[in-house]
Parts: C-alpha cells; structure tokens; sequence
C-alpha cells in the first residue's frame, strides 16, 4: 500500500478528487496518511479532516527564514515517509533537498499544457488569465513529476479543454479542473500505485 501526502494551499478540491477517487475504488493500492498546508485557514484542511486525515500546518511565517522553513518542511515530510507526495495547489515551491530526497516520488498538477503558460509567476488564476491574454484555443492541465526546475520534470499526463468564447479566467479555471484536474491526477496517482509508469532517461513510459 502506498502511503501518499498530499501538499495543498487553498480549496482543496484536487484533494477532494483524490480522496474520492480513493474512497470509490478508483484509486487501489494507495492511501492518504496525512495532508501538509502552508495555509493554517486552507478549505482543505477541513476535507481533510472530514474524512479523518490528519492535516499538518507549515507556515513560512512561522520560520525567520526561507531556510529554516525549507528545513523544517523537509523534516516533517521525512518523518512521515511517504512513499509519494502530491502537491495538489501547492504554492510554495518545494525545498531542493526534499526534491534530491524524493527524486520521481513528488507530483504536482498544473492548470495548463506544459510547456505553454508554466514557470515563474504561472500558477492558479494567473494561468487562466494568461491562456484569455494570448487567445489559444486550447489550454487544459499536466500532471507531472517533480524536479529542480520549475514545472519541468517528466510528464505523467495531459488532457486538452477548449477555450470558449466569452470565458472569463473563473469560467476557464473550473473548466479545466472539472475535465481535466480532477480525472488527471486521480488517475496518475493510481497507475503510479499500481506500478504501471516509470521514469527512464526522464521520460515517463508505461510498464
Ligand atoms: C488548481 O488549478 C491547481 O492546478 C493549481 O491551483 C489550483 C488549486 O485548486 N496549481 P484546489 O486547491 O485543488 O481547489
């Protein structure tokens, strides 16, 4: 059995997917022992807690600096041994040597077609806006492993959502959660808890 952490910031309605897709079976072989937020009033916190998850506040404010919080996050995901982390709307930008620690075992879900609209300053409501900006027809999301760069290790999954006329960034960020964020990571979640993906030359292959 897999023993998953889920990182999140805000709603928390990946993690709802999740723990759904867990509950109904779409999931096997995996189980959520904890969810970690930086954000003490997350909404996720209390899906969490509604299905009896312990869920854990790191807050950099806490800390005088980047540094001791990178430490103390580390420490507190190391001492619950995962053998995956998801960050689910994870905000903050995971520690180097908790990406050295668990190299292809972090996965994060981005609102967009990797390579188009990620990177700095491309995360939750500014992505969408970015896709209605540039006028793309098609946007959707990416669920990917996570390595040192930003939003650049090998991709798991992508789905396509079409952009249509008159949406505005809230229209366009529910639709993608709704088509593509929400059946994207429950699915690569399971299939990495069943041992059907693996990472060779840093591309992610079935097995
Ligand atoms: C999602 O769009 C995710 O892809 C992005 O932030 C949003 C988080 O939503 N990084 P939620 O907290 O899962 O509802």
């Amino acid at each position: 059995m897999l023993k998953i952490v889920v990182c999140v910031s805000g709603g928390g309605t990946n993690l709802q997917a999740i723990l759904d897709a867990v509950e109904q079976g779409r999931i096997t072989n995996g189980e959520i022992i904890a969810v970690i937020s930086n954000n003490p009033r997350a909404k996720a916190l209390e899906r969490a807690a509604a299905r009896g998850i312990p869920g854990i506040v790191v807050s950099p404010k806490s800390y005088p600096d980047r540094e001791a919080f990178n430490e103390a996050f580390t420490a507190k995901v190391c001492g619950l041994a995962p053998d995956l982390v998801v960050l689910a709307g994870f905000l903050v930008r995971i520690p180097p040597q908790m990406v050295a620690e668990f190299s292809d075992r972090i996965v994060n879900i981005h609102p967009s077609l990797i390579p188009s609209f990620c990177g700095v300053g491309y995360y939750g409501l500014k992505v969408h806006e970015k896709v209605l900006e540039r006028g793309v027809k098609v946007t959707g999301a990416t669920v990917h492993f996570v390595n040192e760069g930003m939003d650049e290790g090998p991709i798991i999954a992508q789905k396509a959502v079409y952009v249509e006329e008159g949406d505005t960034p809230e229209v366009l960020q529910r639709r993608v959660m709704e088509q593509a964020e929400w059946v994207l990571l429950p699915k690569a979640i399971d299939d990495i808890a069943n041992g059907r993906i693996a990472v060779v030359d840093d591309k992610v292959v079935s097995r």
